[in-house]
């Protein structure tokens, strides 16, 4: 019987563990956990959402602060257009993450940095071209594209001087978005290094409408592989999104994925990035607690467990602070519907929008809990305390779970003592 570590993903000569620890934004698949995850052979992500708030919780910068300065007579006002983001400061808070992260690599795997293409940040092409440009000048081993492929992306850093050497990939749910991309990008000569397919069962924002139960990963897999077997391109094909088992993983392993992404298991691990007591939340969950819904901003349904705090709460829009979600006009969807509150409680007081979140100060703050459908299952993954709580893993022990099991068993960890 196989197992994933009978496999490896090739990229080039060099071969690597076929498990790739998924971008889990803001600050959720911290440096640690990346860092892990390439210790032991596969790749690991960090994400670059918020970067400016990272910096400053990582390396005790104020870019935050001063954000919020140079902005403050700007936060009574409903129009957030003049709201924009330092150029330079962004790059150094991108440089700062990624270049401490990689400074401690260890092992033979990779890191990349996600990538959210939604967050516009008021100034959609020069911010993510920075975002990009910096990430590699700070020698990030590789970029993971993802929600809202611009698909221009790649010709933002064609002039970097590696632009031919990074690893550089893309997340798509369809194998059409993966065709409108290879198209728009035919005159770069410069082909993607890997393709996230991520399915229907994943966290964060899902590239499905509200149908996404119709969907299945395994299928859409297919098709791109299929795809990219009759054009003749040698594309490693990874697959995302309820894989839960080294089983799962083998299954698509055997019918030519070059490698999974897996997130949800990791998030209950002692190096993610929300609070213990969130993680407690994740463990309890069932899967009733578990939706989809439109709440975000972004326009993009996401996952998330249906008492996280942000869903309903009505907190002003930290636009002067945070902004990342401001589209190239200054608009974000949650200042619409918050404005509407607003017109109907003049007082402010008492406001709850149920439409929207404000998707930078909740994830910000880890009161918008996303996860992946499998969340409920965590549970089964480790031990309950005495006192009722579970016990965190390592996500070593994790990684080498998915690596090793056979026959969809979960190895439990040593019990805490
Ligand atoms: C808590 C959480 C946050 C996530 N945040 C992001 C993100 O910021 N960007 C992104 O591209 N994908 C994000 N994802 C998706 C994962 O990177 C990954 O592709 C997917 O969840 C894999 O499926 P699994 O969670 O079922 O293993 C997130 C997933 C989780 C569980």
């Amino acid at each position: 019987m196989k197992r994933v570590d009978d496999f490896r993903l090739r990229f080039g000569h060099k071969e690597y563990v076929p498990i790739m620890v998924g971008g889990m934004g803001v600050d959720i698949s911290t440096a640690e956990l990346a860092l892990e995850a390439a210790r032991l052979g596969g790749i690991g992500h960090i994400s670059d959402a918020m970067v400016n708030d990272v910096s400053d919780r990582r390396f005790d910068t104020s870019f935050v602060k001063d954000k919020t300065k140079l902005y403050k007579h700007n936060i009574l006002n409903t129009d957030k257009s003049a709201v924009k983001f330092d150029l330079d400061i962004l790059a150094e808070a991108t440089r700062r993450h990624v270049g401490a992260t990689m400074e401690a690599k260890k092992g033979d795997g990779l890191i990349f940095v996600n990538c959210m293409e939604k967050l516009t940040m008021n100034g959609p092409r020069e911010t993510l071209q920075v975002r990009m440009a910096s990430a590699l000048d700070a020698g990030i081993d590789g970029i993971t594209l993802s929600a809202g492929l611009h698909l221009g992306s790649f010709g933002l850093i064609a002039e970097h001087a590696r632009f031919r050497d990074a690893k550089l990939g893309i997340i798509v749910s369809s194998v059409r978005a993966l065709q409108l991309f290879l198209r728009k990008n035919a005159k770069l000569n410069r082909l993607p290094d890997f393709v996230v397919v991520e399915g229907p069962l994943a966290g964060g924002h899902l590239g499905f409408g509200l149908d996404w139960a119709q969907y299945d990963l395994a299928a859409i897999t297919a098709e791109v592989i299929q795809y990219l077997k009759d054009e003749q391109l040698a594309i490693p094909v990874v697959a995302a999104g309820g894989i839960f088992t080294g089983s799962d993983a083998v299954s698509f392993l055997q019918a030519g994925s070059a490698a999974v992404q897996v997130a949800t298991r990791f998030t209950v691990a002692r190096e993610c990035g929300l609070p213990d007591e969130v993680k407690q939340d994740y463990f309890r969950a069932n899967e009733d607690d578990i939706v989809v819904n439109t709440i975000s901003p972004t326009g993009y349904p996401m996952r998330m467990l249906k008492s996280s705090p942000a869903i309903g709460d009505g907190i002003r829009p930290n636009c002067e602070s945070y902004g990342y979600l401001l589209d190239g006009s200054g608009n974000c969807a949650y200042i619409t519907s918050y404005n509407r509150e607003l017109a109907l409680h003049p007082d402010g007081k008492n406001i709850s929008v149920l439409d929207k979140t404000c998707l930078c100060t909740q994830m910000r703050n880890f009161k918008l809990w996303t996860c992946g459908h499998t969340t409920y299952r965590l549970k089964d993954t480790t031990h309950r305390q005495a006192d009722g709580s579970y016990q965190l893993l390592s996500a070593e022990h994790i990684f080498n779970d998915y690596l090793h099991s056979v026959d969809h068993q979960v190895a439990l960890p040593a019990p805490a003592v």
